[in-house]
């Protein structure tokens, strides 16, 4: 399965070395390349990898499907509702060292990075990101085109809505909604439900703005 990654900054390099320990551990994924729109970056080679073009040069590029590297969740699903749209398949990145119960849900085009656990009950939907070492607890929810940082710990019947960002470090109680589209600060502790759209940090977490 040929796999162009979209973004070659610093989260596509992590999304491509997701999907290269795949590859390396028996996984027949073959990363063909990056396509990223940084001018700098046309005609390098990121990771050993080529920069093959911009991301609207994809069709020119043989492959079997895509994944997005791209930490922004805003332009991260706008990226993805095109490509739907284009009718392109999405490749699931989950590196060899995550650890998920056996009855967790992992959508097209989500990323789990190295040191990841979900436990039993956990659903992750597409274009999700589970960064580096989070865990996500029973029966829990990552919505679509949300972002879980390096480290959080989300504890058991959490649900983190569409575009939510929890920063590094933050965690959340059981059983708390974290609204659509909202930030929770770095090394915050959610202790009740976030509104959408709503900024919060702290310990217990509060409106920052
Ligand atoms: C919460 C956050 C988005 C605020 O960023 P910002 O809008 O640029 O805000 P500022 O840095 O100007 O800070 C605004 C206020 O919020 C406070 N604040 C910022 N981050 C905070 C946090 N994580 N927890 C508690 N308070 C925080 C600041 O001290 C400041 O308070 P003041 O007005 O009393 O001085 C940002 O600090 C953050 O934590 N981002 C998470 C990023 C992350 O972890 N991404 C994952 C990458 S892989």
């Amino acid at each position: 399965m040929k796999i162009v990654v979209m973004g070659a900054s610093g989260h596509g390099q992590v999304v491509a070395d997701v999907i290269f320990q795949m590859w390396a551990k028996g996984r027949e994924m073959e990363l063909v390349g990056f396509l990223d729109d940084d001018e700098a970056l046309q005609g390098t080679r990121v990771l050993g990898l080529p920069v093959l073009g911009r991301l609207a040069d994809l069709p020119a590029q043989p492959h079997d499907c895509v994944i997005l590297g791209i930490g922004d969740n805003a332009s991260r699903a706008r990226l993805f509702a095109e490509l739907t749209q284009a009718g392109k398949r999405f490749a699931t990145g989950i590196h060899p060292t995550a650890i998920l119960a056996p009855d967790v849900v992992v959508s097209p085009g989500a990323v789990l990075c190295a040191g990841t656990v979900v436990n039993t009950g956990g659903r992750i939907l597409e274009n999700a990101i589970l960064n580096t070492c989070a865990s996500l607890d029973h029966h829990s929810v990552l919505e679509r085109h949300c972002h879980v940082g390096p480290g959080a710990h989300l504890a058991g019947n959490v649900c983190v809505g569409e575009g939510a960002l929890v920063g590094i470090g933050a965690c959340a109680v059981p059983g708390v909604k974290i609204g659509a589209w909202s930030v929770v600060g770095a090394g915050s502790a959610v202790t009740r439900d976030v509104a959408q759209r709503a900024t919060v940090g702290g310990v217990p977490a509060k409106a920052l703005s």
